[in-house]
């Protein structure tokens, strides 16, 4: 699916039943996605510092957010893109949307398996010392 595609910053507008279709599909928000929680996707995005979502005309392709004190540091989570719309730059468009005018920050974040080059090619480098606790199991952690 190519296409012009258009970044907007914030949550106001956003059909939570479209951003609870993308999340379902592409899983992500602490499994609330594959769970289609969409009360809790919308507190979360809500809650977050910076929110970008990725528009072909009127359907939404791809989002993703900040959490960060705005001063300091930032961590990205949820950045996702449908599948009929990956590797068109759109995922791209949105980290940069996301650390456009934070470039003070100090940003961390974690590649699901398999998209570890997508961050690489954005200047992230594996951290030598980063430590996770998640509230469940996970084969993220040693
Ligand atoms: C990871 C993801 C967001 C990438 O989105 P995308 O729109 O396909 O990425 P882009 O087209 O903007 O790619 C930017 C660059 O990274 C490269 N790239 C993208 N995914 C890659 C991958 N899995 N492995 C290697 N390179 C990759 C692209 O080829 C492109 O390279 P170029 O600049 O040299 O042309 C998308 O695959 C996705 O939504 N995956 C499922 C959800 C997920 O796991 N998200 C990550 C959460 S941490």
């Amino acid at each position: 699916m190519s296409g012009m595609v258009q970044y907007k910053t914030g949550t106001d507008g956003i059909d939570w039943e479209a951003l609870g279709d993308l999340y379902e599909k592409v899983g992500l928000v602490a499994q609330f996605g594959k769970k289609r929680d969409l009360e809790k996707i919308r507190q979360a995005f809500q809650s977050s510092y910076k929110v970008v979502t990725a528009w072909k005309g009127v359907k939404l392709v791809g989002a993703g957010r900040l959490i960060s004190d705005g001063l300091c540091y930032g961590t990205v989570y949820d950045v996702g893109v449908l599948e009929s719309c990956r590797r068109e730059g759109v995922g791209k468009g949105i980290m940069e949307a996301l650390l456009k005018g934070n470039e003070h920050l100090l940003v961390y974040l974690t590649s699901t398996f398999g998209n570890e080059d997508f961050y690489r090619k954005l200047g992230f480098k594996k951290h030598k010392t980063a430590y996770a606790k998640y509230p469940h199991e996970s084969e993220y952690l040693e």
